[in-house]
């Protein structure tokens, strides 16, 4: 029997890795512009991080953490987000140090034990952002700024929404709490059984409740915009005329509530009509308490997470690989012992060159450069050989010329030039991630 994947993870495969290659190099561009720097982080941590950084009684926690013992019995637990391992970073190597805002950025799989569907899986990718140290409202403003440049630079920015709202903090929030709590107990009737459950968990969780026939109850809900203190309005009111500022449009949503306990005051989602349930494409907010929560000094924090399975479904497409410049095609294994030294030098001047090995038959040969769609095959025989000659012939036409062996490293490495008129060889010449992208949807990597 074969052995399969695990569900709900997923291959990458080599006609969706350009996307992400570009995906990465936009974070890398756009982030670094706002003077982001990357750190890399483990894939799994002490349990005791994310149960404290998270909440004990968030869904994360309670449902969705891939935890184990290790050898010596300690509970290890794979990250299901990047916040906390980020935190505990900073803390351990003392980044506190350095000039506040400490920014950060890091990019890799995360795993939650959640049921997989299109867009959901068990592991995905997130880039993920981290503003440490300064509590300024602006912060929040250019975090947001850095999000909604990230997809104007993949050209996707138009069919996004950003939600934004305040979550309000310690002082303002128990009390909301409280008339939320006894609103929901009143209705419970009309709320499915998992929102009257997490009216006792978890009640601000209720109102992200997709269920349609808990909607008219949520609708009518009290909104914590209306219970924010002075300085959580005053913020909240701020962050928006930043944002305003800079020209950036969002939709206030008085429902936008966050999977973690960590945040306070303001919260966002840049959702999506397009892919279905999974709607959000990015999160984030501020957690100005959580780094002396871990254990750090009282240092403000904002941030947020993209998810990079949901932009590359957007972004749609496979790509077709980019034709070397040449195919050798060596008839013999003396004729292979030479091309071979000349593939080795000409792909060390970064040509792209495909090679045979002597084993095939011409036709054969010329069939498989056709289905590499180069535009030139070399063809090295005994005749060839014995002169010290090769042949160079252009598939197109079947035009043919003869050039001395001695130089057909630098007429190899010429080709490109020569044929920069053709669109391939131009997008070649940008490296491996740069070639066309094909109109084919990209295949989603579980449907259960
Ligand atoms: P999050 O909202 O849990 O936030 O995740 C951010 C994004 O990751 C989501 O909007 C979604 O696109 C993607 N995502 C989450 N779960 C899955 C899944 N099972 N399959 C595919 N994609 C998924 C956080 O993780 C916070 N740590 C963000 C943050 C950073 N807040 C402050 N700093």
């Amino acid at each position: 029997m074969n052995i399969k994947s695990v569900r709900g993870v997923h291959d990458i495969l080599p006609a969706e890795a350009p996307l992400w290659q570009r995906l990465e190099s936009a974070a890398r561009r756009v982030f670094g512009a706002y003077g982001y720097r990357e750190i890399r982080l483990p894939l799994f941590e002490r349990t005791e991080l994310f149960a404290r950084g998270i909440g004990e009684v968030t869904d994360i926690v309670q449902k969705e953490m891939y935890t184990f013992a290790d050898r010596t019995g300690e509970s290890l637990t794979l990250r299901p987000e990047a916040t906390a391992s980020v935190l505990r970073a900073y803390i351990e190597h003392g980044l506190h140090v350095q000039p506040k805002p400490v920014k950060l950025y890091t990019m890799g799989p995360m795993f939650r034990y959640e049921r997989p569907q299109a867009g959901r899986y068990r592991q995905f990718h997130q880039l993920d952002v981290e503003a440490i140290g300064e509590d300024h409202p602006a912060v929040d403003a250019e975090v947001i700024g850095m999000l909604v440049r990230f997809f104007a630079e993949l050209g996707l920015a138009d069919r996004l929404a950003l939600h934004i709202n305040s979550l309000g903090d310690g002082v303002c929030r128990p009390a909301y709490r409280e008339r939320l709590v006894e609103y929901l107990r009143q209705h419970a009737a009309r709320l499915c059984a998992e929102c009257r459950d997490r009216t006792e968990r978890n009640p601000l969780r209720v109102l992200d409740c997709k269920k349609p026939e808990c909607r008219p109850v949520l609708d009518q809900a009290p909104s914590l915009l209306d219970f924010l203190c002075d300085p959580c309005a005053d913020n909240f009111t701020r962050v928006r005329a930043y944002l305003d500022a800079m020209g950036i449009r969002y939709v206030v949503d008085r429902r936008l509530v966050r999977g973690f306990d960590y945040y306070v005051r303001t919260a966002f989602e840049l959702l999506t009509t397009e892919l279905g349930a999974q709607n959000a494409v990015a999160g984030g907010g501020r957690y100005d308490g959580l780094v002396a929560l871990l254990g750090g000094p009282p240092d403000a924090a904002t941030g947020f997470a993209i998810g990079m399975e949901r932009v590359v479904l957007l972004l749609g497409g496979t790509t077709t690989p980019c034709p070397p410049a040449a195919f050798l095609i060596p008839l013999g294994d003396q004729a292979l012992t030479r091309l071979l030294a000349v593939a080795q030098e000409v792909r060390e001047r970064g040509v792209p060159i495909e090679l045979g090995y002597g084993t095939r038959k011409l036709r054969a040969e010329l069939e498989r450069a056709h289905r590499l769609g180069v535009d030139h095959v070399v063809i090295v025989g005994e005749t060839e050989l014995g002169r010290e000659e090769a042949i160079i012939r252009e598939m197109k036409s079947g035009s043919q010329r003869t050039v001395r062996l001695a130089s057909l490293g630098d007429e190899l490495a010429a080709l490109p030039e020569r044929a920069s008129s053709t669109g391939a060889t131009a997008l070649r010449s940008e490296g491996a991630a740069a070639c066309e992208v094909g109109s084919a949807a990209v295949t989603s990597p579980e449907h259960p």
